[in-house]
Order: C-alpha cells, then structure tokens, then sequence
C-alpha cells in the first residue's frame, strides 16, 4: 500500500489542541480539504468534532458542547481507578465514530476505515475528572466488528500519545477479551498489527498467560489432596483467557513454557514458578489500574 504522505499530499496538518494539550501528529489524515490547509487542527475531547479556528473551538467548549462525556452507554465504571468505558454504535453515533476514526488515523500508518462507520462498535476508555465526578475525559479506544463471522475481537486499538505507556493499552485489550469471553468466545486483533500494536499484544500475551499458569499452579498446590493432577493445556488456557490458541502459544514462549522433547519431537507446557512470578511481579510493580470483570455491565448483542 502506499505511504500515508502519498494519500493527501496537500496536508499541512502537524498538531491538533486536544483539551489543554497540544499533540504531534504522526501521519496523515482524510480530514476535509479546508481543515489541513493550517498546522493545526482543534478537536474537542467529548464530541470529536474537528475546528480549524482557536476561537470557535472555544466557543464550542464553553458553550456549544453540552457533553461532558463520550455519547453511547457506560458500560464500566471504576471510581477507585478513576476510569470508565463506554459503548458507541456506529450506527447510532455515526459523525462521533468518523470523526474517531479520523483521529485515529493521525497515529496510524495503514489505511482504516473512516465513513463507513455503520457495521462497528466502538468502546471508549475515559479517566474520570477528579475534580468534577460528571466529566470524562477521553483516552482512547478500540472498534470491533458487529456480525463478524472470523475470530476478529478489536479492529483498530488507540491510546492517545498523550496518555500512552501508562497501561491504557493494556487495560483496552484486557477488556476486548473481557468481552469475548463474556461471548463465550476466544478471539484475537485485526492483522497486520502495528509495530506499537504487536509490542503491546505480545506484552499483554505474555503476561495473561504466565498470570493463568501461576495461578493454577497455586491452586493446585493448594487442592492437593482433592485433585491428584494438574492439566494444562493450550485450549485451557485459551478458554480461560479469550485467547486464540495461537496467541496463547505465542505468550507460552515468551515465558519460555513451552518446550519440545527431543526424543519424542512433541510439545509440553514446562511451568518454571520462579520466573513466571518474576514477569508477574515486574508487571505488579508499575501500579497500572486493572479491570474488575465484576464491575462490566453489559451483555452481549445477538
Ligand atoms: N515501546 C516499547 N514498548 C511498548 C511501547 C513502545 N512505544 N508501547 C507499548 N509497549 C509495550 C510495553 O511492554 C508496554 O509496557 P510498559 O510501558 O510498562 O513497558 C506494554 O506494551 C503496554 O503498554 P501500554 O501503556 O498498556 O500501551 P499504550 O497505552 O501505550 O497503548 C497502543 C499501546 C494502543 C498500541 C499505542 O501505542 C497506540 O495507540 N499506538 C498508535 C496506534 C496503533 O499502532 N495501534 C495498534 C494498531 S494494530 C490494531 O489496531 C489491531
Ligand atoms: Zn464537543
């Protein structure tokens, strides 16, 4: 595919004024001809909408926006970590979810949907105010397929640069495979992933995987006397997770659990406790706010 530069050559668009921040963008995006013409482009953190003049962006913020929020339904809400999801048609939403897309477009290289909003669903992860409990402030976000017949369970993943390496990342896909597993489903992101994306995927991968097998270790040290085995297996572990069995190979060899026996040529699941808590620690460590599968309210469309 041709480089973004190649699409809109004209672009002159190089930061955009998001709440009070000014963001680098990092490609190009299909913004109407009249809004790239300037180096800057104003967007407003609720709606998304898109203005090119400092003063009507102001206007807009001060007196035209009325939402305080991402449109949609909440459907988690953390208080303690100060954060909340919500749940965007893009049916229902159809100017918010373009104009999310376009802004996703400035951080990412491949070519992504923009108007054709209608067949996704968007879930937007926002910090809540601290001063004021009512107002959320976006993050970013993931898009998924509505009727997808493949095992596709985000689309396209963003945290804003400004938000980004905090764990944000982290917390949206731990929460699409809380939604696929909710489904009954294991599932795994849209193809190719971005250098950023498999950086985050793997990241994720490895450690679900080695936070499932300590676990049932313990567990098991624990009922020895009630269970004399403990199996382990990919499909356990993919049905545990909402994991693809592929992926969750993928995050068995970061934690170089799977090994292959050279006599016989198989695969086993080979658990070192020691180094598997290491990996579980480090992550511990960063103090990165987790999903409470308990505080989801949502089930799932037929
Ligand atoms: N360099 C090295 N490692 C990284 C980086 C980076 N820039 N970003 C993430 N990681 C790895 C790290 O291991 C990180 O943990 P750490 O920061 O504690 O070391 C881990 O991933 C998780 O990082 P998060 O803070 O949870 O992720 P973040 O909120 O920064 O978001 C994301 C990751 C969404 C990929 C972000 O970088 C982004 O929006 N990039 C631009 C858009 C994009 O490329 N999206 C993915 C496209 S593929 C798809 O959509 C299916
Ligand atoms: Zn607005």
């Amino acid at each position: 595919t041709p480089g973004p530069s190649t699409f809109y050559p004209e672009s002159k668009l190089a930061t955009i004024q998001f709440r009070n921040y000014e963001i680098e963008t990092w490609y190009t995006a299909p913004y109407p001809e009249e809004y790239t013409r300037s180096e800057k482009l104003y967007i407003c953190e609720h709606c998304l909408k898109y203005i090119s003049s400092p003063i009507s962006f102001e206007r807009h913020q001060l007196k035209k926006c009325i939402d305080n929020h991402p449109p949609g339904v909440e459907i988690y809400r953390d208080r303690v970590n100060g954060i909340a999801i919500w749940e965007v048609d893009g049916r229902k939403n159809i100017t918010y979810c373009q104009n999310l897309c376009l802004l996703a477009k400035l951080f990412l290289n491949s070519k992504t949907l923009y108007y054709d909003v209608e067949p996704f669903i968007f879930y937007i992860l926002t910090e809540i105010d601290k001063d004021d409990p009512l107002k959320y402030h976006f993050v970013g976000y993931f898009s998924k397929e509505k009727l997808n017949a493949s095992e596709y369970n985000v689309s396209c993943i963003l945290t804003l640069p400004i938000y980004q390496r905090k764990g944000y990342g982290h917390l949206l896909i731990d929460f699409s495979y809380l939604l696929s597993r909710t489904e009954f489903k294991c599932g795994t992101p849209e193809k190719p992933l971005s250098d950023l994306g498999l950086l985050s995927y793997r990241s994720y991968w490895k450690l679900t995987v080695a936070m499932k097998l300590f676990d049932l270790v313990e567990f098991h040290k624990l009922n020895k006397d009630k269970y004399k085995s403990l199996v382990i297996s990919v499909e356990i572990l993919s049905k545990l997770t909402g994991m693809t069995p592929s992926d969750v190979i993928v995050g068995l060899e970061q934690n170089r659990a799977l090994v292959k026996s050279p006599s016989t040529g198989k695969y086993a699941i080979c658990i070192n406790q020691n180094r598997i808590k290491k990996v579980i620690d480090n992550w511990k460590r960063k103090n990165y706010a987790t999903l409470d599968p308990l505080k989801l309210m949502w089930k799932p469309m037929l």
